[in-house]
């Protein structure tokens, strides 16, 4: 079967260090390692990591420190991966070999394409469901998944906070999704990357604990600002399904790097966690009010539903091109690079990124005025 092309990550790859403006990134401005090493002993225990092998799974006070975030799950519940894509790519890998009778797998649209291209990739039949737009709000359409779930389905994914919409899936619609899943005997698979960057106080509501078939995928690329760790992780039901899982990682990356297992878990220590999902918060509250007053001046061509979660909005464009014709002329014409919605199965949408530097951000958005402005 051949691979499709992961087209989001691929236009990120080409583009996003050689355009002098990049608003294609989903998270908010990294730490440095610095801001995480705050006393010379931790500097120094830095210094003195030995460059072996990690254990493969990720260390015991890596997982330790994941559970922590989890009720009931303890370290024998997780692996740590290289990134939530490494999470989602051995989770995907894992269930399509689980059973030949349920090849189906029911995605949620629009939405980071990864598993659906990897289960395609494996020969496996994709059908979809859609956030659709209610009373301004992006929902499930509970009806639509409904109807896609049957015993030929293996697992429903869904992508909560959402990648590109922003949006959080209500306590009941996870209820509902959850009843679908349980009537068939399906999986969940959820990828919850953008919990803890929400815009509001309270944290999105997680399907952890829900439903026994359910596995979640994180990494702390997002609500943690720190992708270049290249550390995220997958939440098994029980140990068996975890070491079924660290299995498949054995085919991979062996394990995640030694100085970001070590990182990692310092980040998650609840003291440093409080501090960065404070930094995190901030940052995209006060870059979406940036964000809103350019959006409000464009509001003749440019409609968006604000996000709850992520330093990313999706705005439906109505410049009368194509969103893909409209990113490649900023790139061109501007040094600008924003996402298209056709890479979310989504065309007539486009997707920025709000989470960088404050000036950074205004000089960006000033050079998509200009070409927005001489399109008129
Ligand atoms: C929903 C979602 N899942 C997973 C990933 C991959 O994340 P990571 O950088 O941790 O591999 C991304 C990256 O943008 C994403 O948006």
């Amino acid at each position: 079967m051949k691979l499709e092309r992961f087209n989001l990550e691929r236009i990120q790859s080409e583009w996003e260090h050689r355009v002098e403006l990049n608003l294609s990134e989903s998270g908010v401005e990294p730490l440095r390692i610095r801001e995480l090493l705050n006393t010379p002993e931790l500097k120094e225990q830095l210094l003195d990591i030995q460059l072996g092998y990690s254990q493969t799974n990720g260390t015991i006070p890596l997982r330790r420190a994941i559970a922590q975030y989890y009720p009931g799950c303890g370290a024998d519940n997780i692996v740590a991966t290289n990134g939530g894509a490494e999470a989602n790519f051995l989770v995907t890998w894992r269930f399509f070999h689980e059973n030949p009778s349920r090849h189906e797998l029911v995605f949620m649209i629009p939405n980071y394409m990864q598993m659906s291209g990897v289960w395609k990739s494996l020969g496996g039949k994709v059908k979809t469901f859609k956030l659709k737009i209610e009373n301004n709000k992006w929902i499930p359409d509970i009806e639509e998944l409904k109807s896609q779930v049957t015993k030929k389905t293996m697992a429903i994914a869904i992508c909560n906070p959402n990648n590109p919409t922003g949006s959080i899936i209500t306590d009941s619609d996870l209820e509902a999704i959850v009843e679908i899943a349980s009537e068939k005997d399906v999986w969940i698979i959820s990828d919850e990357i953008y919990r803890g960057a929400e815009l509001q106080e309270m944290k999105a509501p997680s399907m952890h604990g829900r439903y026994e078939k359910t596995i979640i995928t994180s990494s702390l690329s997002k609500a943690y600002g720190l992708p270049g760790l290249r550390v995220g992780w997958a939440i098994c039901p029980s140990e068996q399904v975890a070491t079924e899982l660290w299995t498949y990682s054995d085919y991979t990356t062996i394990c995640p790097s030694k100085v970001s297992d070590w990182l990692a878990t310092l980040a998650l220590n609840p003291k440093v966690q409080v501090m960065i999902e404070k930094r995190t918060r901030q940052h995209i509250r006060d870059n979406w009010s940036i964000m809103q007053k350019w959006l409000d001046s464009h509001s003749d061509i440019l409609e968006c539903i604000s996000p709850s979660a992520a330093a990313i909005c999706f705005i439906k464009q109505n410049t009368g091109i194509p969103s893909l014709d409209l990113v490649m002329r900023l790139i061109k014409e501007k040094s600008v690079l924003i996402s298209p919605g056709e890479y979310f199965e989504m065309p007539g949408f486009i997707r920025i990124g709000f989470g960088s530097r404050k000036e950074y951000l205004q000089e960006a958005l000033g050079r998509i005025s200009e070409l927005l402005n001489s399109m008129r």
